[in-house]
Formats: structure tokens, sequence, C-alpha cells
């Protein structure tokens, strides 16, 4: 069975395109940051004892899947405490010197955004802990026997660090954050919340049942909901309707190809191969990223977790193995499938 191609419009990570909009859909105060309570909680707590310290605020770090908030919380904290943000990321930071400039011209308190922390180089990550811990840096002056080594002392700063990929965070760098909050997708119904507010900022009209078919296929992300909600836009406004209905959403996304669960076509790779080459799984995750030729890394940290929330792959301690529903959902039948779950599966 050849199953189609879905657009990349579903795809988590920042395009282009994105990048155009982010800045002016990003919420401006926590009130305006939908879901993620817990988080937004804590977060208040400790930005308001910060401030009636007035210390800096304790090292943060996020992470979680592209697309869920990472970025746009950053710049909230930065905010609510008062201070600026320098944004810069992992694999831009290439020489020692290069960290060494931005940490020693930070301001009191100021915030250093660090996103895709998971990428720094190591001799780079490592100038980062005492500068994290005890607001100093080594420079090492001179070369040779004639070296030395200087002891340059910093402004209290807050580094606020951002990656898909916790797992990938050594230790003793992940030991000198003390808030640490892990991003989860959005239920369908905040999702919805995010959309009925960007369609506000983009001048869009959407009725509630129209933000919620859209909802039902951003894959719990609200870059992805904001990126279907430009492009049903774009449907409606072609055919000269004036108002996102839940039926002209339907129609819009349809006609895109777009999932109806929000699988793209990399999950679609993932969860085919896993049938076609390995019977279903159980099968090692190193296995897969070499059958469909990508990283594993990006798997675990993008594909992974998603197909694991909606209920599509499972993990075993033999690998991963492709669910009784992710079967249905791709015509495919299912090897040992029970009677009940036939039944469950009938409509
Ligand atoms: N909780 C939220 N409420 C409203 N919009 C959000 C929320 N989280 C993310 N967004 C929107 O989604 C987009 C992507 O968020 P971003 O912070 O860049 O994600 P990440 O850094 O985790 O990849 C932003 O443009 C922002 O407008
Ligand atoms: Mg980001």
């Amino acid at each position: 069975m050849k199953i189609k191609d879905v657009p990349a419009v579903l795809t988590p990570v920042r395009t282009k395109e994105d990048l155009l909009f982010e800045d002016s859909l990003r919420p401006r105060n926590f009130e305006e940051f939908i879901g993620q309570d817990n988080i937004k909680s804590n977060l208040k707590v400790f930005i308001e004892a910060a401030r009636k310290r007035d210390e800096h605020l304790d090292h943060v770090l996020l992470y979680g899947p592209p697309g869920l908030g990472k970025t746009s919380l950053a710049y909230l904290i930065a905010k609510e405490m008062g201070v600026g943000i320098k944004p810069t990321a992992g694999p831009v930071i290439e020489r020692i010197g290069d960290l060494s400039a931005i940490l020693s011209n930070l301001q009191s308190k100021e915030i250093l955004f660090i996103d895709e922390i998971h990428r720094l180089h190591p001799s780079v990550e490592e100038i980062l802990y005492s500068a994290m811990e005890d607001f100093h840096l080594d420079i090492v002056i001179g070369q040779g026997p004639s070296a030395r080594s200087h002891k340059l002392r910093l402004k209290k700063f807050t580094l606020i660090g951002a990656t898909t990929r916790a797992g990938r965070i050594t230790a003793p760098l992940r030991g000198r954050f003390g808030i640490i909050h892990r991003l989860d997708y959005y239920k369908n119904e905040d999702i919805k919340k995010v959309i009925l507010r960007a369609a506000a900022i983009l001048k869009v009209k959407i009725d509630e049942a129209g933000a919620e078919q859209i909802a039902l296929r951003s894959r719990g992300t609200p870059r992805v909901a904001n990126r279907l909600l430009r492009r049903v836009r774009d449907f409606v406004d072609v055919k000269g309707k004036s108002v996102i209905t839940a039926r002209e959403a339907h129609d819009a996304l349809d006609r895109m190809e777009v999932d109806s669960v929000g699988l793209d076509d990399v999950d679609r790779k993932i969860l085919t191969t896993i049938v076609e080459n390995f019977g279903g799984g159980p099968v090692g995750i190193g296995t897969i990223a070499a059958a469909i030729d990508e990283e594993k890394d990006t798997i675990e940290s993008i594909y992974e977790p998603f197909l694991m929330r909606i209920g599509f792959l499972e993990r075993t301690i033999r690998g991963r193995k492709l669910t009784a529903k992710a079967y249905a959902h791709l015509g495919f039948a299912h090897p040992t499938r029970t009677a009940a779950q036939k039944k469950l599966f009938k409509d």
C-alpha cells in the first residue's frame, strides 16, 4: 500500500515562513501564554521571589519537542523579571573567546538565552560551569610557559538553556540549573485557544468549531497550529469566504492532505518502515534511523514522543513496536489483532 506524502506543513521544526510570524504571535505575558499551567505557576513564584530579593533568577533549563513554547517562555521570563535578554544558540558559539565576550558583557540579572544548548562545543561548555556557579571566568593570557590564568568576575546573570534533547545535556551542566522544566504537548482545548488568539492577532475570522478542526490536526504543537491556521486562511481567502468554519477548515485541511491525527511524512516513514521491514517491531531505534536515513537523535527527540503520546508507538525493552491503533490508522492489517480490537476498530 502506498501512503500519500503529507506536506511539510505538519513538521514541528521551525521554517523560514514561521520566522516571519513568530515575533508577532509570541505571548507578551504569562496570561497570554496558554496552557502549561504547572510550569507557569512555578516560574511565577521563582520570579517573584528573585524580584523581592532584588537578585538574579536561578538558571533555567527548558526542554521538550520543538514548537511548544521554549523560546517564548525565555522571553517571557526576561519580561517578567524586567531585564534584558541576549539570545544565542549552542552551535553558533564556536570558540571559548566568543562565549567569554558574551558573558563579560552581560549586565547584572540579565538573561543569556542559549537555544539548542545540547550542541555546545565541550570546551565552550566547560567555561560555562564556573560562570554559572561562581560567576567568574578563568581566562588564560599568553602562551607557553609565560601563560597566566586570570580570574574575571562576571555580573550575576541568569542562563536560560533550551533543548529538544534533555538526554544529551551532560551531568555537570544539568546540575548547574536550579530550575528545570519539561514542556509537554498541549491538550486540544489549549491548542484551540492558541489558534483563536493567533486569529485575533492576524485578523482572521474564525469560529469556535473552525478552531477545533484545526486543533485536532495540530499535533499538540502551537507552532503547527499557527501554521495550519495560516494555510487554511489562504484556502478560505481564495474561495472568497470570509470566516473559517468547521466545514471550511475541514475541506482545506483535507485538500492539503493534512493527516487527520497530525502525522507528517517522517512519522509515516517511521511507522511504515517498522511494518514493512521489521514486521511491526520490536525494533531498535538505531535500526529504524538507519533504514529511513534519519538521525537517531531527531527521531528520539521530535518524532517518537508524539507517536507515543498518540498511542501509535510503544517502547519495549526489545525496541519500538507499532500498536493496533497505528495499524488501523495506516490501513495495514494488524498481524495479531484480537477479536476485541477488531470490534474497537470497526467504526
Ligand atoms: N503557550 C503558548 N501560547 C500561545 N502561543 C504559543 C505558546 N507556545 C508557543 N506558542 C507559539 O508557537 C510558536 C512557537 O513557539 P516557540 O517558543 O518558538 O517554541 P520552541 O522554542 O519550543 O520551539 C510561537 O510563535 C508562539 O507564538
Ligand atoms: Mg525555540
